[in-house]
């Protein structure tokens, strides 16, 4: 059922849940007393970055497939119509909670191939080149995104992957509408799109809004893999063109690094926030172990009664997050190459420590913050998608190409681009990433090694039941918009909808500055922070995440909340 269709059965229930939400809020200084509502369906849903792609997940769900077979379908569609974060070229996480409560999540992360090295991103003199790490060939990492859906096909699929991806292919064969925001999107990014590859692509043609794109060889390249399996594009026709394109524009990857490629299964980081159980990734990205430092370092302090986007909230959040962040630049990188110290950076006692010099009479300034000591240690654009379906199964997978349009490093016989995710790695310790992220040697440059990500995939539990799926793009913006929108349900008393739609702000240690969304806070407010020390910034980012999530409401149906700042569509049924 599409949004339009559901429109009657969504305001049947908006007085009875603005009953619900009303006794099960909180007191909040800022709670609305209008409730905006997304879409409300009573037993599935998909909330994703386009309309097509929610549309095809969840008519998989109503075939009788279950969530983890909307996942494939999903995901893929968004590499139709969503090319600028969707892909075969990239990688992602997914965190899920099955309908009978078991929790897990798997990573299929890019990671570098063999001939890598800790220095391959400086000069000469061993000053860091960007360029090298974010446009082009050398700044490919081995996708994982097809090994990833098929280890979910093969752990939890119930449909095959042909009934899965056969609307996917007519997706691509028949063609997707162009939005007014892909459009702006298609422009902005076109000229380095011309100048990474030697030919114009298929993205490069001048679109009008409502002008439709088919992505016929995409369509063949899924025509294979339905027919080949995940070794059609590891190591057979497709791994061969892609090799071949990656080197002819100079980059390094080989038929062996595809054929070594594997999706790993990981312990998702769970940590409790008052009376909510939180699910979320584990290293290699940083998501859950930064989500859990931020949100236990908030725990003891009374929010709801400070206010939503209140100063003292504000400040608050800021010192968290800047503390988090320091730890992250630090001690994090693919557990697989180095140790974390994951129990101690998240335990309440390490937290309560690294609070101790907070006070809300002045901001701390990043420069007197450093990594927190622990004992015996050696050492924009992403996307993301919800999925609830009728069994009871939630998932929450972000899913990336790194930058807009990756690498812009486009596989014309393929149909897809390919990520510029090295850049996630630290190319030199010290040196900011193109998300102002600074790494130390923990996400150093290293042969077959996962870079470091901030994606954060998040399941939530309440009371043992599923009570929310979240997460969203961003860099590394994506662990603070995924902490706000959960703590707008969970303290400030909104509806999935409000939380998902509501302004901003992110600070990340260094630089020490908290960014706000443009033009959505109160100026008096901004110069009282700025009186006590903290640097405002209204005009580096437009959007700060874009955020898709499904709650679960008392009385047993979903609510979407798809974000504003996108195409983002909830459908289900
Ligand atoms: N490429 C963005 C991230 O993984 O955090």
């Amino acid at each position: 059922m599409n949004f339009t269709l559901s429109k009657v059965l969504k305001y049947t229930f908006f007085a009875v849940l603005l009953v619900l939400y009303t006794s099960s809020c909180k007191n909040s200084t800022s709670k609305k007393t209008i409730a905006t509502h997304g879409l409300i369906t009573q037993k599935a849903m998909v909330v994703s970055a386009r309309e097509e792609a929610s549309k095809i997940g969840a008519g998989i769900m109503q075939k009788g497939g279950n969530a983890f077979d909307a996942m494939i379908a999903t995901e893929m569609a968004l590499a139709v119509t969503y090319p600028y974060a969707g892909s075969l070229g990239g990688g992602g996480f997914m965190v899920y909670r099955s309908f009978d409560g078991q929790t897990g999540a798997l990573d299929y992360r890019e990671k570098a191939p063999l001939a890598a090295t800790k220095d391959m991103f400086l000069d000469t003199v061993g000053n860091v080149v960007p360029e090298k790490s974010q446009v082009g060939a050398l700044a490919v990492g081995v996708p994982g995104t097809i090994a990833g859906l098929f280890e979910v096909h093969k752990k939890f699929g119930s449909l095959s992957i042909e009934e899965i991806l056969n609307p996917v292919v007519a997706l691509a064969e028949n063609g997707f509408v162009v939005t007014k925001k892909q459009k702006e999107r298609l422009t902005k990014h076109k000229a380095l799109m011309l100048k990474t590859n030697i030919d114009n692509i298929l993205f490069t043609h001048n679109y009008k809004e409502k002008d439709t794109i088919k992505n016929i060889p995409l369509a063949k390249t899924l025509k294979r893999i339905i027919k080949n399996g995940p070794d059609e594009f590891y190591k057979g026709e497709t791994a061969k063109k892609l090799v071949a394109r990656i080197q002819s524009y100079g980059g390094i990857i080989t038929l062996e690094d595809l054929a070594r490629y594997k999706a790993v299964w990981r312990k998702p980081i769970r940590f409790d926030y008052k009376d909510l159980s939180i699910i979320s990734m584990s290293p290699p990205s940083s998501g859950g172990v930064c989500l859990a430092q931020i949100m236990k370092m908030l725990e003891p302090y009374p929010l709801s009664e400070y206010g939503h986007n209140q100063l003292k909230t504000i400040q608050l959040i800021t010192e968290a997050e800047r503390r988090a962040y320091a730890d992250r630049s630090y001690y994090l990188g693919d557990p697989d190459f180095v140790k974390i110290p994951i129990d101690t950076l998240i335990s309440e006692s390490y937290l309560t420590d690294r609070m101790s010099d907070f006070t809300f009479e002045k901001a701390t300034p990043s420069s007197e913050i450093n990594r927190g000591m622990i004992q015996g240690y050696e050492s924009d654009e992403t996307t993301h998608y919800s999925i609830v379906d009728q069994f009871g199964n939630a998932i929450a997978v972000t899913i990336t190409l790194n930058g807009a349009y990756g690498s812009k490093l486009y596989v014309p016989e393929i149909g897809t681009f390919l990520n510029n995710e090295m850049d996630d790695f630290s190319a030199k310790p010290g040196v900011p990433n193109m998300f102002g992220l600074i790494g130390a040697e923990a996400n150093a440059v290293a042969p077959e090694k996962r870079m470091l990500s901030s994606m954060t995939p998040t399941i939530i539990e309440k009371n043992n039941e599923f009570w929310m799926s979240v997460g969203t793009p961003g860099g590394s913006k994506i662990i603070t918009s995924v902490m706000q929108t959960i703590l707008n349900v969970s303290e400030f008393g909104m509806s999935m909808q409000e939380a998902v739609n509501e302004p901003r702000f992110h600070h990340q240690w260094l630089p020490d500055t908290i960014v706000f969304e443009p033009k959505s806070f109160d100026t008096v407010l901004l110069s009282k922070l700025q009186q006590k020390g903290y640097n405002v910034n209204e005009k580096k980012s437009i959007i700060i995440g874009k955020v898709d999530g499904i709650l679960k409401l008392p009385n047993g149906s979903l609510e979407g909340g798809a974000d504003r700042r996108g195409d983002d569509t909830a459908i289900g049924f």
